[in-house]
């Protein structure tokens, strides 16, 4: 784990490791972030190609895994190619995500490491991120004074749309402001993340 974010132990076991040092990206005003609706989301998904799903923390927090693999299903139905993207700390237990997908009987061949999805994000439709936050922050690789800098990251900006699900524009476990939720491919969708996912499943 302390290799997957590039930390010592003690950073990784105490947490908001943003507190640390001062970060640009704390301190930058990083402009307006958009907003999309679930029913604007379920039209994306239905014109895409390929779509890739980074779930986080958020995912497990609202137990959305349920929902999310109903999407999966119904998407891949319809001839979209739908994969996951796993971070390898994402969540707060090794292996977090992968359990929770399992249980919800998303198929395990679609379920890919970080390593193995990020060189295909620039070839994606859409990457919803459910619930992530630090292990999708690009100041990680773009901004050598954030706290997290270093830290291997998802590069689901790559895509051609990106969807931010979470409740508000709060920060993750690291403490530190994200890039990502600002840039222009990118649109938030607010709300616990398994309402919203259930939203869209509907208008699906
Ligand atoms: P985080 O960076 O913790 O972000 C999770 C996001 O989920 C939050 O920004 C939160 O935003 C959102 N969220 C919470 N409840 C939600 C809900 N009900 N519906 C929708 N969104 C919700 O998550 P990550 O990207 O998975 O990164 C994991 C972090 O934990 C890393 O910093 C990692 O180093 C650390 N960590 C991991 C482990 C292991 S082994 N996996 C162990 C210890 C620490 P809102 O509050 O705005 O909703």
């Amino acid at each position: 784990m302390c290799k997957a974010m590039n930390r010592s132990f003690i950073s990784v076991i105490a947490g908001g490791f943003g507190m640390e040092a001062p970060s640009s990206s704390g301190d930058v005003d990083q402009g307006e972030h958009r907003e999309v609706t679930a029913e604007e989301v379920a039209e994306m998904l239905a014109g895409a190609s390929s779509v890739v799903i980074t779930p986080g923390y958020g995912m497990a927090v609202a137990q959305a895994q349920y929902p999310v693999a109903e999407i999966t299903r119904i998407l891949r139905e319809k001839g979209v190619k739908v994969r996951f993207g796993i971070h390898p700390v994402a969540g707060r237990l090794p292996g977090h995500m992968n359990v929770l997908l399992a249980e919800a009987k998303v198929p395990y061949d679609i379920v890919l490491e970080m390593d193995e999805i990020n060189d295909d994000l620039s070839d994606t439709d859409v990457v919803l991120v459910i619930g992530a936050n630090d292990t999708v922050n690009p100041a990680a690789e773009d901004d050598p004074t954030s706290p997290i800098a270093g830290m291997p990251v998802l590069r689901v900006w790559d895509a051609g749309n990106v969807i931010v699900f979470k409740r508000s524009m709060a920060v993750g476990y690291a403490g530190v402001q994200n890039p990502l939720f600002f840039k222009d491919n990118t649109s938030m969708l607010f709300g616990d993340a398994k309402e919203r996912v259930e939203d869209i499943l509907r208008a699906l």
